[in-house]
């Protein structure tokens, strides 16, 4: 590898490609929703919405825009927050049986993508399995073009409004996955950061630590220069690795996140903090949507799924379990820690952006460094002290590993190569952090 490591060496990858989603982003962009319905040729929608949401002006200016343009709108509110299986299938029955042509989605990530998953099972239904990654599900290509939909977040994380993935719980199985495909990804992302105001501040925190993760997992991924040159331009994979592009937004998302996170969860009415939490998540999308994401996502999915005891704040009203971007970032430190030795560079830049002073920093510094930044904003946070206070303990390890190793689309986007002892030594260390 050269000292640049995107001037790929010999028989190695040299080229990226960019698949920007369609965005609109700004203060009353929801009032547009009608024309934006209209030019996608909708006439007749569903739209998915949360039910918090729901109570909310933004959801009314939503509704009554698209019927203002003439737009019929079908409403579903029965989502599931952190959906599985059942619940993507109700949501497909419910648009088989209303007969629309168009999808519109105002929710967090769990919204939006059981509209996709939705969008999917009705235009082809198919048992849900037949479409989940393999090797959990038969990864089924989807066999043409699916309905336009239109997604509008309402929570900064996810980013789900502009990837072509749906994230479920396996019902019956335990364990989360998702469909992917380019076919899933939204017609159109409508980024209104009014919608976020009404967040609770334990949501705020939950989801703005899914965005800081996917910056920094994006910026600290192994470059796109490292894979070997595919046989044919098809055969590039979606998720690269980091690149020049993705670089770009990563880091401007890490300041912006690192910035404004903590005033966004302490004052509601902090639009200027709200808005600009949203739009370093609209960044991160963008910036992980091309690079991928590796191991604090790769150890999320069985931190998600082995227990369900734990209520976060903000999240009290829904059965016990651990929010995504805290199932992420509950693992970030201990996994930086562990990935520092390889790009130390990139760890130090990314803590900076961070708030960290790292000035006469050596390199055997960076992990904790990073590592550091990322207590410091939990702590304030008011987020849980490790994988201890979400109920696991040191017997729980083996199969947490078990879990995250088979999560290898991320794991082969880490900067160092992990194997499953690797990963149980990454959960010891997550355990408790102060
Ligand atoms: N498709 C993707 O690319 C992708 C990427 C990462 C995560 N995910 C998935 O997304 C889901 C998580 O989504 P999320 O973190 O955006 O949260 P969410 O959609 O699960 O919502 C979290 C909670 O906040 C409430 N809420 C949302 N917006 C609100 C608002 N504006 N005002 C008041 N309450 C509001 C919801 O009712 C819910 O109780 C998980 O299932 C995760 O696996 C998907
Ligand atoms: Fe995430």
């Amino acid at each position: 590898m050269t000292a640049n490591p995107f001037i790929a060496e010999p028989g190695h990858e040299s080229v990226f490609t960019v698949s920007t989603p369609n965005l609109k982003f700004g203060v009353g962009a929801l009032a547009e929703l009608g024309a934006d319905a209209r030019g996608l040729g909708m006439t007749r929608v569903a739209l998915f919405i949360d039910a918090a949401v729901a109570m909310t002006e933004p959801a009314t200016v939503a509704r009554r825009a698209l019927e203002d343009a003439g737009v019929d709108v079908a409403v579903y509110t029965e989502s599931l927050c952190e959906p599985n299986s059942a619940s993507f299938e109700a949501a497909a029955r419910f648009a088989a049986e209303a007969g629309v042509d168009g999808f519109v989605s105002l929710g967090g990530g769990s919204v939006i993508d059981t509209a996709k998953a939705a969008n999917l099972l009705s235009s082809y239904p198919d048992e849900i399995l037949a479409y989940v990654n393999a090797p959990i599900g038969r990864a089924k290509p989807v066999p043409g073009p699916l309905k336009p939909h239109i997604a509008c977040p309402t929570t900064s994380g996810t980013g789900s409004e502009t990837t072509g993935i749906a994230i479920l719980d396996i019902t019956g199985v335990g364990v989360k996955s998702g469909i992917a495909s380019p076919r899933l990804k939204p017609n159109l992302a409508v980024v209104d950061p009014t919608t976020t105001l009404s967040m609770p501040a334990g949501v705020v925190a939950a989801t703005g630590f899914d965005v800081l993760t996917h910056a920094v997992e994006s910026y600290t991924a192994r470059p796109f220069t490292s894979r070997a040159k595919p046989e044919t331009p098809a055969a590039r994979p979606p998720y690269q690795g980091a690149t020049p592009f993705n670089d770009v937004g990563a880091l401007a998302a890490i300041r912006t996140g690192g910035r404004y996170l903590v005033r966004a969860v302490t004052d509601a009415s902090d639009l200027e903090a709200r808005y600009h939490l949203m739009f370093s998540a609209t960044l991160a999308g963008l910036a992980f949507g091309t690079a991928g994401v590796h191991i604090p996502h790769a150890m999320s999915y069985s931190v998600a799924t082995l227990r369900h005891e734990y209520v976060a704040s903000g999240y009290e009203t829904l059965p016990p379990m651990v929010p995504h971007g805290i199932a992420v970032v509950v693992n970030a430190p201990a996994a930086f820690r562990f990935t520092a030795s390889v790009n130390p560079d990139r760890h130090l830049e990314a803590a900076a952006a961070m708030g960290v002073d790292v000035s006469g920093a050596g390199d055997a510094e960076a992990g904790e460094h990073l590592a550091g930044a990322f207590i410091d904003l939990m702590r304030r946070t008011g987020l849980p002290n490790g994988l201890a206070d979400l109920g696991y303990g040191e017997a729980d390890v083996p199969a947490l590993a078990r879990g995250a190793y088979a999560q290898q689309r991320p794991l082969v986007m880490a900067p160092r190569t992990v194997g499953e002892a690797d990963l149980v030594g990454i959960y010891r260390d997550a355990m408790r952090y102060w």
